[in-house]
């Protein structure tokens, strides 16, 4: 047996299984239609719910960036020095989101593992978090001795009752829940959290990586939406969805920043986005500053969308957000509908399936985007109402 075997095995059960993850390959700027695998198809299944991806005025500040700074950091920033761009870029943010401040990472994942395992590190510390969180909120609650306690999805009662239970023994408290989450659509009820905590002397840390751009006044997010600014401990975004770009930050109160900028090892250890990403989310901030324009555009899209399609006759789940999932429940309807959609009627829609959801809630996860014009939208519902159709998914 070669020490690679394994290898070789698992993914042919994956294959076996119709969990092996095909990737297509873009071979066009993000937008509404792009070319995938040398076809022009209509894009229904990006994060780029803006259109910041290929804006030109992101992609002049991009280029202006490279111009003045050159194209990478070059170094970790605790230890370099920083530039003065990604200072820049974390005062804009703390401002776009009503918070005192904001911290730089590379990524959202990166945001989320370096903030919990920095937060509460101690076996001593409670961590109580909602049974959809994100991968990244999972992983970097495993990176941190604390306890953990998973609440029921959404549940602000159940959240109660774990936190009556193990909160008198927790040296400290955080809890951490999606503020949209990314595979239904669903919002969590972050005003209740907060109430709730405060009972309890609790943190709260809401990961807005889906919210930014979308929910709020102008696309600030979560906090916002619900009025909460100043009550939330940690405010996780991403550059990479509404704002188009790569990269993630915390914004919060300016004394937790500070904290993280000691202790939270992404930041202390891994190099800084670099000077395009940066130029590029700075410019998306201004324009989302400048124009509401986008944000409505998105929502006409989402409401516009959501409505036809369950008057077709198909179930859209839970969502109350431009994440609208097309509810299948079968693995292989889903991934069957998906393959139609690409090769009958030239649309990119992934079909979503175990482990990413639970098993028998397969979906096809369509993202609207303010890039959609009302024809793509009433193209794609006549191509989803044929297949579906087709496929005895509606009548
Ligand atoms: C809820 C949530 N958090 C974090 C991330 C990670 O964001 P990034 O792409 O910036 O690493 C994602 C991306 O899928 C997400 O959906």
């Amino acid at each position: 047996m070669g020490k690679l075997d394994f290898i070789d095995e698992e993914l042919r059960e994956a294959k076996e299984k119709g969990l092996y993850i095909t990737i297509r390959t873009i071979e066009s700027p993000q937008g509404a239609w792009i070319v995938v695998d040398g076809k022009k198809v209509l894009n229904m299944c990006s994060n780029n719910y803006l259109g910041f991806a290929d804006d030109p005025e992101l992609k002049e500040a991009a280029k202006k960036a490279i111009d003045e700074y050159g194209v990478g950091p070059a170094a970790v920033r605790t230890i370099a020095g920083t530039m003065k761009l990604h200072v820049e870029l974390e005062r804009r943010l703390a401002e776009f989101k009503g918070a005192e401040a904001a911290i730089l990472y590379q990524s959202g994942f990166n945001a989320n593992l370096g903030t919990i395992p920095a937060l509460v590190p101690s076996p001593d510390d409670l961590i109580v978090s909602d049974e959809l969180n994100h991968a990244s909120i999972i992983d970097g609650v495993r990176l941190s001795k604390a306890k953990r306690v998973i609440y029921k999805h959404l549940d602000v009662d159940d959240l109660d009752r774990q936190l009556a239970e193990h909160a008198p023994s927790a040296r400290r408290i955080l809890i951490i829940t999606d503020g949209v989450f990314s595979m239904d659509g669903d919002i969590a009820p972050l005003d209740k959290i907060v109430e709730v905590a405060e009972k309890y002397g609790a943190m709260v840390m809401v990961d807005d990586a889906h919210g930014e751009g979308v929910l709020g006044r102008g696309g600030r997010g979560i906090v916002d939406h619900y009025g909460l600014h100043g009550r939330v401990d940690v405010e996780v975004g991403t550059l990479s969805k509404a704002f188009g770009v790569v990269g993630g930050y915390v914004a919060g109160p300016a004394k937790v920043v500070e904290f993280l900028k000691q202790k939270a090892r992404p930041f202390l250890f891994s190099s800084a986005p670099t000077p395009p990403d940066v130029a590029a989310a700075l410019a998306a901030v201004e324009i989302l500053d400048r124009s509401e324009d986008r944000v409505k555009k998105l929502w006409d899209n989402t409401n516009y969308f959501k409505a036809e399609m369950q008057k077709a006759g198909f179930d859209t789940g839970k969502s109350v957000t431009p994440i609208t999932p097309v509810m299948l429940y079968d693995e292989k309807v889903a991934q069957e509908f998906s393959r139609m959609l690409f090769e009958e009627a030239d649309i990119f829609a992934q079909a979503i399936t175990y482990p990413t959801v639970p098993r028998g809630k397969a979906r096809i996860r369509v993202m609207i985007s303010a890039t959609h014009s009302k024809e793509d939208l009433d193209y794609a519902i006549q191509k989803f109402t044929e297949i579906g159709k087709k496929l005895g998914v509606i009548s």
